[in-house]
């Protein structure tokens, strides 16, 4: 490792610590100011290192989005997990594996097939409903959901099945990536609340209690003012946030933990190639619906002193990247072995693609991350 990022091998994944440690201050001031908790989504950066800055002044919980995530967390000493994406029945032996080894791991049904699955795999491993990995619902993306705790009868056996220890209900605003704005982020803020309430007031009709309401993406939270009658937020990205957040609104460019530090390959009278392809900084189709030429990233100096706003990532093989400028004009300063870096579309996706991030404070590489990859 070198002892300054710039001097590192490209392309190299770098972590900027002083915008994650502001980007973690700022929404567990959000957490505070708007009541709920907050459990944070990991899978981000899928690092231990930035998860403990993450649960700072918080309670401890956190979300994965894989088993891999689960179980090097959980190995961490993280113990109270929830697997936010619907198991896979045939992974429940994993589950409740990890799970015996934590105070709590919590996960997602949303089919009946699932619920039986867990009760057959409870049965199967003598685990009782004290130990069993806790469950939650998920109401369905789109408008009109409060309906489905009605029309649903396999929610009233999830709720009331003896091996299930119902835990409450659990939606991410999806939607909210749509959103061109700050304000179209709170309007999405405030369907995510309406929405999981409504559905969450059937659910008490038909006698159903729901000790848990968890939302959030990062748009929504954000952006959201007021989250009475939810318990719990699972944002994720805003710990690194990336071009596509920026060019919504949930953040400035600054604000960007994430870059990748790539070298200029080749000049050309309209283009530079860079050693930055969709392997080191994905194809994440960005921010379209704001900006159709936003290509796939954000380019700044090495040093990050200078935006350079006209040059877009605009084209990516596997290992290169084309880089052009809207006014058609490169700048001098930009050629063959000098380094530039990309402030990708998606940092999840991106971070994904890298096996070490190096830490940066000042210019220095500080510390060494490695995510927990795989699944
Ligand atoms: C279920 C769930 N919860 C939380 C998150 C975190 O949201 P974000 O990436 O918008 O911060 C995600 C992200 O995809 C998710 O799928």
């Amino acid at each position: 490792v070198t002892r300054f990022v710039t001097d590192a091998p490209t392309p190299a994944l770098l972590v900027d610590r002083a915008a994650v440690e502001r980007n973690t201050r700022r929404m567990s001031e959000r957490m505070s100011a708007l009541g709920v908790r907050l459990r944070p989504h990991v899978k981000t950066h899928k690092c231990v290192e930035a998860a403990r800055i993450q649960i700072r002044g918080c309670f401890g919980g956190i979300t994965v989005s894989t088993l891999a995530e689960a179980r090097g967390f959980a190995a961490a000493g993280f113990g109270d997990i929830t697997y936010a994406v619907p198991v896979a029945p045939q992974r429940l032996a994993e589950v409740m594996a990890i799970g015996a080894g934590i105070e709590r791991l919590a996960v997602v049904v949303d089919h009946v097939v699932t619920v039986r699955a867990i009760e057959e795999a409870a049965a199967a491993h003598g685990v009782t409903r004290a130990g069993l990995a806790q469950a939650r619902l998920r109401p369905p993306p789109g408008r009109g959901r409060s309906r489905w705790a009605l029309e649903w009868p396999w929610r009233r056996a999830l709720a009331r099945s003896p091996q299930v220890d119902f835990r409450g209900v659990l939606t991410h605003a999806g939607q909210s990536y749509r959103a061109r704005s700050r304000d179209e982020a709170l309007a999405a803020a405030r369907e995510e609340r309406a929405v999981t309430l409504a559905f969450v007031e059937r659910l008490a009709e038909a006698g159903i209690a729901v000790p848990e309401v968890s939302v959030g993406s990062t748009p929504t939270m954000t952006a959201a003012e007021d989250l009475e009658g939810i318990t719990e937020i699972r944002p994720g990205n805003y710990l690194l946030f990336d071009a596509f957040q920026a060019a919504i609104g949930s953040c400035s460019l600054e604000d960007c933990a994430v870059t990748v530090l790539a070298s200029v390959l080749g000049r050309y009278r309209d283009h530079l190639v860079i050693d930055a392809g969709a392997l080191a900084l994905s194809k994440d189709e960005g921010p379209r619906h704001v900006d159709p030429d936003a290509g796939f990233g954000c380019v700044l100096s090495a040093d990050r002193s200078v935006v350079y706003p006209d040059l877009r990532v605009s084209s990516l093989s596997q290992e290169h990247g084309i880089v052009i400028s809207r006014t058609g004009e490169l700048p001098g300063e930009l050629d063959v072995g000098d380094k530039l870096r990309v402030v990708a579309n998606h940092s999840c996706l991106t971070a994904a693609l890298h096996a070490r991030f190096l830490v940066e404070e000042a210019g220095a590489v500080v510390e060494v991350w490695t995510p927990v990859r795989g699944w």
